[in-house]
């Protein structure tokens, strides 16, 4: 523990169960000293895991459809009431692909569902941030990272309909990092991490397989939830103060790499 995140105060959310990536963020950020506030979609926590790592962490509990504007704003102004004032680094760590569960392929996507895909994956990050600056919510040099995937740059053909929508998050972190970032020194980042075991992860059709492929062409191999988790209190503390408007790829090398030995001698077999 290096007290990384002692004083700073911040909103984390999507831990769905105790794979989830902002479960374990969640966890990261209170062993280096950080008080947070809870936060996902009531069905989500119907389920009551949440209630286990609130416990642990000493944190409340607000619930929040991201793609209600009411549920949000409720959000931004309880969180506030309970810090007393602003707060320092939120976490958005939501996903959700309406055609994909419902088995749509992507050349047959219901429009109507594409657009709650949109709304709940991508222009949530907006909502939030619109809602925080509405409120003076975000402290000076606060700092907002949201999830993401390479399936935004490059086609894997059954991430479907969230490539699109991981686009539009990363282009929204970019646009409203420039605002936020002149108006009050907020960045705003996106992290692209590697395939991980996790309830979203596994909506994902072949996914075992993928995992797989994708740790053997990463040269440190995948970036585990764990290192995810390290890598966001990094870009929440002070030690990454000019890093603003970027996607960051957390992935063991993956991004960068064209082949690998290992891959060369799977197709040699
Ligand atoms: N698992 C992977 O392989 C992987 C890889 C790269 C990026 N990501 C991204 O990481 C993020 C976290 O996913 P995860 O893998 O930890 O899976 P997860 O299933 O544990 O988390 C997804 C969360 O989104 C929440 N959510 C869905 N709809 C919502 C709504 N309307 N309002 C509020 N919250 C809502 C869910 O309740 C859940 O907590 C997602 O953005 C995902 O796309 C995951």
């Amino acid at each position: 523990m290096y007290n990384l995140l002692k004083g700073k105060k911040g909103i984390i959310f999507g831990a769905l169960d105790e794979k989830s990536i902002a479960w374990i963020t969640a966890l990261k950020c209170h062993e280096e000293g950080a008080e947070i506030v809870l936060s996902n979609a009531p069905v989500a926590m119907r389920m009551g895991e949440i209630n286990k790592l609130a416990a642990q962490i000493n944190a409340p509990v607000i619930g929040c459809d991201v793609s209600n504007a009411e549920d949000v704003e409720n959000l931004i102004v309880k969180t506030m009431e309970h810090f007393g004032g602003g707060f320092d680094f939120i976490l958005h760590s939501i996903g959700m692909s309406i055609n994909v569960r419902k088995g749509k392929h992507y050349t047959e996507i219901d429009y109507v569902h594409n657009l709650k895909t949109y709304e709940i994956s991508s222009m949530s990050l907006h909502r939030v941030l619109a809602t925080c600056m509405k409120h003076d919510a975000l402290n000076e040099w606060a700092s907002v990272v949201a999830l993401t995937y390479i399936a935004a740059q490059r086609i894997f053909p059954d991430y479907s309909e969230m490539a699109d929508a991981k686009a539009l998050l990363e282009s929204v972190a970019r646009s409203f990092g420039y605002h936020y970032g002149v108006k009050k020194h907020v960045r705003v980042n996106t992290i692209s991490q590697s395939p991980t075991r996790t309830t979203a992860g596994s909506g994902v059709k072949g996914f075992d397989g993928f995992v797989t492929y994708a740790e053997k062409m990463s040269p440190l191999g995948n970036a585990s939830a764990e290192a995810c988790g390290n890598y966001c209190v990094s870009l929440f503390s002070d030690l990454t103060k000019m890093v603003t408007m970027q996607n960051l790829f957390h992935d063991g090398g993956f991004s960068n790499t064209g082949v690998t030995q290992a891959v060369i001698e799977q197709m040699e077999k």
